[in-house]
Protein backbone atom coordinates (compact mmCIF):
# COMPACT_ATOMS: atom_id res chain seq x y z
CA UNK A 1 0.00 0.00 0.00
CA UNK A 2 1.41 3.12 -1.18
CA UNK A 3 3.13 5.38 1.86
CA UNK A 4 0.77 3.02 4.88
CA UNK A 5 -2.11 5.43 3.41
CA UNK A 6 -5.24 4.19 5.35
CA UNK A 7 -6.69 4.17 1.05
CA UNK A 8 -10.01 1.69 1.20
CA UNK A 9 -10.82 -0.34 -1.62
CA UNK A 10 -13.98 2.03 -2.40
CA UNK A 11 -11.71 4.95 -3.74
CA UNK A 12 -12.65 7.50 -1.14
CA UNK A 13 -10.04 7.37 1.80
CA UNK A 14 -6.36 8.67 1.12
CA UNK A 15 -5.74 11.73 2.83
CA UNK A 16 -2.75 11.35 4.66
CA UNK A 17 0.54 9.76 5.09
CA UNK A 18 -0.17 7.30 7.75
CA UNK A 19 2.35 4.84 9.20
CA UNK A 20 -0.49 1.96 10.30
CA UNK A 21 -4.03 1.82 9.86
CA UNK A 22 -4.12 5.43 12.17
CA UNK A 23 -1.16 7.67 12.73
CA UNK A 24 -0.86 6.80 16.92
CA UNK A 25 1.94 9.80 17.05
CA UNK A 26 2.56 12.89 15.92
CA UNK A 27 5.59 11.51 13.94
CA UNK A 28 3.77 8.89 12.54
CA UNK A 29 1.87 11.54 10.41
CA UNK A 30 2.67 13.41 7.66
CA UNK A 31 0.93 15.73 5.74
CA UNK A 32 -0.15 14.17 1.77
CA UNK A 33 1.23 16.66 -0.63
CA UNK A 34 0.66 17.01 -4.27
CA UNK A 35 4.18 15.16 -5.25
CA UNK A 36 2.88 12.02 -2.36
CA UNK A 37 -0.27 11.81 -4.48
CA UNK A 38 1.35 11.64 -7.46
CA UNK A 39 3.80 9.17 -6.32
CA UNK A 40 1.08 6.78 -5.12
CA UNK A 41 -0.40 6.58 -8.67
CA UNK A 42 2.80 4.68 -9.78
CA UNK A 43 0.78 2.37 -11.95
CA UNK A 44 -3.04 2.97 -12.89
CA UNK A 45 -4.29 0.08 -10.54
CA UNK A 46 -4.01 1.09 -7.22
CA UNK A 47 -6.13 0.24 -3.75
CA UNK A 48 -7.61 3.35 -3.59
CA UNK A 49 -9.11 3.40 -7.03
CA UNK A 50 -13.15 2.07 -7.03
CA UNK A 51 -14.11 0.01 -10.14
CA UNK A 52 -17.71 -0.39 -8.87
CA UNK A 53 -19.87 2.44 -9.46
CA UNK A 54 -20.49 4.74 -5.94
CA UNK A 55 -23.63 3.09 -4.29
CA UNK A 56 -24.33 6.56 -2.59
CA UNK A 57 -24.06 8.38 -6.15
CA UNK A 58 -26.18 5.74 -8.10
CA UNK A 59 -28.85 6.63 -5.54
CA UNK A 60 -28.81 9.30 -4.89
CA UNK A 61 -27.72 11.34 -8.27
CA UNK A 62 -31.32 12.51 -9.25
CA UNK A 63 -30.74 15.20 -6.68
CA UNK A 64 -27.60 16.78 -8.45
CA UNK A 65 -28.83 15.77 -12.66
CA UNK A 66 -31.53 18.03 -12.64
CA UNK A 67 -31.75 18.62 -16.16
CA UNK A 68 -30.37 17.74 -19.30
CA UNK A 69 -26.71 18.81 -20.59
CA UNK A 70 -25.39 19.68 -17.80
CA UNK A 71 -21.87 20.30 -16.86
CA UNK A 72 -21.00 18.27 -13.74
CA UNK A 73 -17.09 19.17 -12.20
CA UNK A 74 -15.26 15.93 -10.31
CA UNK A 75 -12.59 17.51 -8.47
CA UNK A 76 -9.79 15.64 -7.23
CA UNK A 77 -11.27 12.34 -9.82
CA UNK A 78 -8.42 10.31 -10.29
CA UNK A 79 -9.98 7.59 -12.65
CA UNK A 80 -13.40 7.83 -10.92
CA UNK A 81 -15.95 5.43 -12.76
CA UNK A 82 -18.81 7.94 -12.37
CA UNK A 83 -17.05 10.16 -14.56
CA UNK A 84 -17.86 7.35 -17.24
CA UNK A 85 -21.25 6.91 -15.78
CA UNK A 86 -21.73 10.66 -16.56
CA UNK A 87 -21.11 10.54 -19.77
CA UNK A 88 -23.00 7.88 -20.76
CA UNK A 89 -26.10 9.38 -19.54
CA UNK A 90 -25.72 12.30 -21.69
CA UNK A 91 -23.65 14.65 -19.48
CA UNK A 92 -20.85 16.55 -19.61
CA UNK A 93 -18.02 16.08 -17.40
CA UNK A 94 -15.13 17.96 -16.36
CA UNK A 95 -12.27 16.06 -14.02
CA UNK A 96 -9.24 17.78 -12.39
CA UNK A 97 -6.67 15.31 -10.68
CA UNK A 98 -2.60 15.94 -10.16
CA UNK A 99 -1.50 13.00 -11.19
CA UNK A 100 -1.08 12.07 -15.19
CA UNK A 101 -1.57 8.33 -14.93
CA UNK A 102 -5.22 8.09 -13.87
CA UNK A 103 -5.97 11.32 -16.81
CA UNK A 104 -4.32 9.20 -19.21
CA UNK A 105 -5.66 5.74 -17.96
CA UNK A 106 -9.18 7.39 -17.94
CA UNK A 107 -9.73 8.10 -21.37
CA UNK A 108 -7.88 5.33 -22.68
CA UNK A 109 -9.72 2.01 -20.60
CA UNK A 110 -12.83 3.63 -21.42
CA UNK A 111 -11.81 3.95 -24.94
CA UNK A 112 -12.34 7.54 -25.47
CA UNK A 113 -10.29 9.51 -28.20
CA UNK A 114 -8.53 12.80 -26.96
CA UNK A 115 -5.97 14.62 -26.65
CA UNK A 116 -3.50 16.28 -24.32
CA UNK A 117 -2.85 20.28 -24.57
CA UNK A 118 -0.98 22.63 -22.00
CA UNK A 119 -3.54 24.52 -19.79
CA UNK A 120 -1.38 27.60 -20.28
CA UNK A 121 -2.62 29.56 -17.56
CA UNK A 122 -1.87 27.50 -15.12
CA UNK A 123 1.29 24.43 -14.88
CA UNK A 124 -0.80 21.62 -16.26
CA UNK A 125 -1.96 19.67 -18.86
CA UNK A 126 -5.58 19.53 -20.58
CA UNK A 127 -7.16 15.83 -21.11
CA UNK A 128 -9.89 16.31 -23.25
CA UNK A 129 -11.86 14.30 -25.82
CA UNK A 130 -11.92 14.67 -29.29
CA UNK A 131 -15.90 14.90 -28.72
CA UNK A 132 -15.32 17.88 -26.34
CA UNK A 133 -17.64 16.43 -23.94
CA UNK A 134 -15.08 15.24 -21.27
CA UNK A 135 -12.09 17.03 -19.83
CA UNK A 136 -9.65 16.08 -17.09
CA UNK A 137 -7.63 18.96 -16.18
CA UNK A 138 -4.07 17.71 -14.81
CA UNK A 139 -2.92 20.44 -12.24
CA UNK A 140 -3.13 21.19 -8.70
CA UNK A 141 -6.57 22.23 -7.85
CA UNK A 142 -5.45 25.15 -5.64
CA UNK A 143 -4.39 26.62 -8.93
CA UNK A 144 -7.34 25.88 -10.37
CA UNK A 145 -9.85 29.06 -11.09
CA UNK A 146 -13.25 29.60 -13.03
CA UNK A 147 -11.77 31.76 -15.09
CA UNK A 148 -10.06 28.83 -16.46
CA UNK A 149 -12.53 25.96 -16.15
CA UNK A 150 -15.73 28.05 -16.06
CA UNK A 151 -18.87 27.27 -13.64
CA UNK A 152 -20.49 24.08 -13.23
CA UNK A 153 -23.93 22.79 -12.93
CA UNK A 154 -23.59 20.35 -10.58
CA UNK A 155 -20.82 18.50 -8.63
CA UNK A 156 -19.32 15.11 -8.06
CA UNK A 157 -17.21 15.04 -4.66
CA UNK A 158 -16.00 11.63 -3.72
CA UNK A 159 -12.83 11.84 -2.39
CA UNK A 160 -11.80 15.68 -2.77
CA UNK A 161 -12.99 17.36 0.52
CA UNK A 162 -12.47 14.54 1.91
CA UNK A 163 -8.86 14.34 0.92
CA UNK A 164 -8.45 17.74 2.10
CA UNK A 165 -6.14 18.33 5.59
CA UNK A 166 -8.04 20.14 7.93
CA UNK A 167 -6.37 23.48 7.56
CA UNK A 168 -7.04 23.33 3.72
CA UNK A 169 -10.52 23.01 4.13
CA UNK A 170 -11.81 26.53 3.40
CA UNK A 171 -9.27 27.23 0.98
CA UNK A 172 -10.53 23.92 -0.82
CA UNK A 173 -14.02 25.05 0.06
CA UNK A 174 -13.69 28.84 -1.50
CA UNK A 175 -12.10 27.76 -4.84
CA UNK A 176 -15.56 25.14 -5.16
CA UNK A 177 -17.96 28.05 -4.14
CA UNK A 178 -16.32 30.08 -6.42
CA UNK A 179 -17.04 26.88 -9.49
CA UNK A 180 -20.55 26.84 -8.40
CA UNK A 181 -22.98 28.06 -10.82
CA UNK A 182 -26.47 29.17 -9.83
CA UNK A 183 -28.93 26.39 -8.85
CA UNK A 184 -25.52 23.97 -9.02
CA UNK A 185 -25.76 21.06 -6.88
CA UNK A 186 -23.18 19.81 -5.36
CA UNK A 187 -22.92 16.25 -3.57
CA UNK A 188 -20.24 15.89 -1.12
CA UNK A 189 -19.49 12.36 0.07
CA UNK A 190 -17.73 12.82 3.25
CA UNK A 191 -16.33 9.14 5.57
CA UNK A 192 -16.01 9.97 9.02
CA UNK A 193 -13.29 8.38 11.39
CA UNK A 194 -12.46 7.56 14.56
CA UNK A 195 -8.82 8.62 14.63
CA UNK A 196 -9.65 12.68 15.10
CA UNK A 197 -13.54 14.01 15.84
CA UNK A 198 -11.67 17.13 14.60
CA UNK A 199 -11.85 15.18 11.15
CA UNK A 200 -15.57 14.57 10.97
CA UNK A 201 -17.70 17.05 9.13
CA UNK A 202 -21.47 18.17 10.06
CA UNK A 203 -23.54 20.05 8.73
CA UNK A 204 -22.28 22.96 11.48
CA UNK A 205 -18.78 22.99 9.91
CA UNK A 206 -20.28 22.96 6.04
CA UNK A 207 -22.71 25.34 6.87
CA UNK A 208 -19.94 27.71 8.11
CA UNK A 209 -17.56 27.14 5.22
CA UNK A 210 -19.98 27.37 2.30
CA UNK A 211 -21.45 30.72 4.19
CA UNK A 212 -24.64 32.70 2.90
CA UNK A 213 -26.17 32.07 -0.65
CA UNK A 214 -24.93 28.06 -0.07
CA UNK A 215 -27.81 25.63 1.42
CA UNK A 216 -26.80 22.25 2.93
CA UNK A 217 -28.86 19.38 3.16
CA UNK A 218 -27.53 15.99 4.88
CA UNK A 219 -29.25 13.94 2.42
CA UNK A 220 -28.16 10.36 4.24
CA UNK A 221 -26.39 9.24 7.47
CA UNK A 222 -24.80 5.06 6.77
CA UNK A 223 -22.51 2.93 8.60
CA UNK A 224 -19.89 2.47 7.06
CA UNK A 225 -18.93 -0.71 5.34
CA UNK A 226 -17.18 -3.75 6.84
CA UNK A 227 -13.65 -3.10 5.49
CA UNK A 228 -14.09 0.73 6.18
CA UNK A 229 -14.53 0.13 9.47
CA UNK A 230 -11.45 -1.58 9.90
CA UNK A 231 -9.62 1.34 9.41
CA UNK A 232 -11.59 3.35 11.65
CA UNK A 233 -14.26 4.93 9.35
CA UNK A 234 -17.41 5.08 11.52
CA UNK A 235 -19.71 7.02 8.97
CA UNK A 236 -20.65 7.61 5.29
CA UNK A 237 -22.24 10.85 5.00
CA UNK A 238 -23.63 12.58 1.90
CA UNK A 239 -24.06 16.01 1.85
CA UNK A 240 -26.05 18.24 -1.02
CA UNK A 241 -24.46 21.79 -1.43
CA UNK A 242 -27.02 24.13 -3.58
CA UNK A 243 -26.17 27.39 -4.59
CA UNK A 244 -29.23 29.46 -4.27
C1 LIG B 1 -8.92 9.79 -2.29
S1 LIG B 1 -8.50 9.96 -3.98
C2 LIG B 1 -10.13 10.11 -4.67
C3 LIG B 1 -10.18 9.71 -6.11
C4 LIG B 1 -11.57 9.77 -6.75
N1 LIG B 1 -12.35 10.91 -6.34
C5 LIG B 1 -12.33 8.49 -6.55
O1 LIG B 1 -13.39 8.52 -5.90
O2 LIG B 1 -11.89 7.44 -7.01
C6 LIG B 1 -7.91 11.62 -4.04
C7 LIG B 1 -7.37 12.02 -5.41
O3 LIG B 1 -7.05 13.40 -5.39
C8 LIG B 1 -5.82 13.63 -6.05
N2 LIG B 1 -5.28 14.86 -5.45
C9 LIG B 1 -4.84 15.02 -4.17
N3 LIG B 1 -4.47 16.30 -3.94
C10 LIG B 1 -4.71 16.98 -5.11
C11 LIG B 1 -4.55 18.33 -5.50
N4 LIG B 1 -4.08 19.27 -4.67
N5 LIG B 1 -4.91 18.69 -6.75
C12 LIG B 1 -5.41 17.76 -7.63
N6 LIG B 1 -5.57 16.45 -7.31
C13 LIG B 1 -5.23 16.06 -6.06
C14 LIG B 1 -5.01 12.37 -5.79
O4 LIG B 1 -4.00 12.16 -6.76
C15 LIG B 1 -6.08 11.28 -5.80
O5 LIG B 1 -6.24 10.72 -7.08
Amino acid sequence: MPFGCPFDMHGMIGYRFRAGKMADTEENEQKMTVDKWKESWSSPDVDFHNPDLNGVFLKYNNRMLTKPDMRIFVPLCGKAVEMKWLLDHGYKVVGLEVAPVPCKAFFEENNIPYQVKEIGAIPGEKYESLDGNCAIYCCDFFQISVDICGEFDGIWDSGGLNAMEIEDRAKYINIIRSLMGKGCVNMTEFNNFDFDTNWSMSTTDLKKCFGEGYQIEDVAKMDAPEKMKDIGCIAVLLFTITRI
